[in-house]
């Protein structure tokens, strides 16, 4: 499964990409709104440290609108994809713009039977929120599940991203359910490299060797 983070800081994805864990990158205008400035220079960046997909949101709910906006967003960079929420009009313009070649994604999925349209109008990812979902005492794993089925059942090409991840456990489960891909806050990618067994170990790892060295240096000393 890749990974993407969820997140339109900068410091952020240019640290998941030293650790040669980041596959792509997923914004929105919530994540943009927490670090403000120019939306395009900021997708511009992130578009330069990965050459994964970028999702890219559109604001507009009218087609012409969000044409305007993907064919703009698609000029940015080649990996860019175009994020759309579900709705009629977003299905048109997801359509007309994978006539023209450009990725989508298609976002705010909260059904199996929502992805099933995203992919039938060309979105090449369709993203179910999980955690939203979960929040609503719905279980959110149940949407990624049944729609890798439906998509591997009818031979889908596109690919089901688990977004709206609140926690290292969701991943784990996204994984097993299916999904192609997780989006994660870099909270939850910090979550998952640590385990307190882990961190443990490390400490005693450096105190044992630390005593073996300075042991090893008091002998040679009286040798
Ligand atoms: C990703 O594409 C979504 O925008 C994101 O995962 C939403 O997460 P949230 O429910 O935590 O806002």
């Amino acid at each position: 499964m890749k990974l993407f983070l969820d997140t339109a800081d900068v410091e952020e994805i240019r640290i998941a990409a030293r650790w040669g864990v980041l596959d792509g990158v997923t914004t929105n205008p919530s994540l943009y709104a927490k670090v403000g400035g120019s939306y395009d220079d900021i997708i511009r960046e992130v578009c330069k440290i990965t050459s994964g997909p970028v999702s890219a949101e559109v604001i507009a709910d009218d087609v012409e609108g969000m044409l305007v906006e993907g064919r703009h967003f698609a000029t940015i960079a080649p990996n860019i994809v175009v994020k759309i929420a579900m709705s009629e009009n977003g299905l048109e313009a997801i359509s007309r713009l994978a006539d023209e070649g450009i990725k989508t994604n298609c976002t705010l999925i909260f059904t199996p039977n929502q992805g099933l349209l995203a992919a039938k109008a060309g979105a090449s990812l369709v993203s179910p929120f999980v955690g939203r979902l979960d929040d609503i005492n719905q279980d959110g794993m149940i949407v990624i599940r049944e729609l890798g089925e439906i998509f591997a059942l009818h031979e889908i090409d596109a690919e089901i991203i688990a977004a709206s991840i609140r926690h290292p456990l969701h991943v784990t489960q996204s994984a097993l359910a299916g999904a192609h891909i997780a989006t994660v806050p870099f909270k939850v990618l910090q979550q998952m490299v640590h385990h307190p067994l882990t961190d443990k170990g490390i400490v005693q790892f450096k105190k044992d060797w630390a005593a073996a060295s300075t042991a090893a240096a008091a002998k040679n000393a009286q040798a």
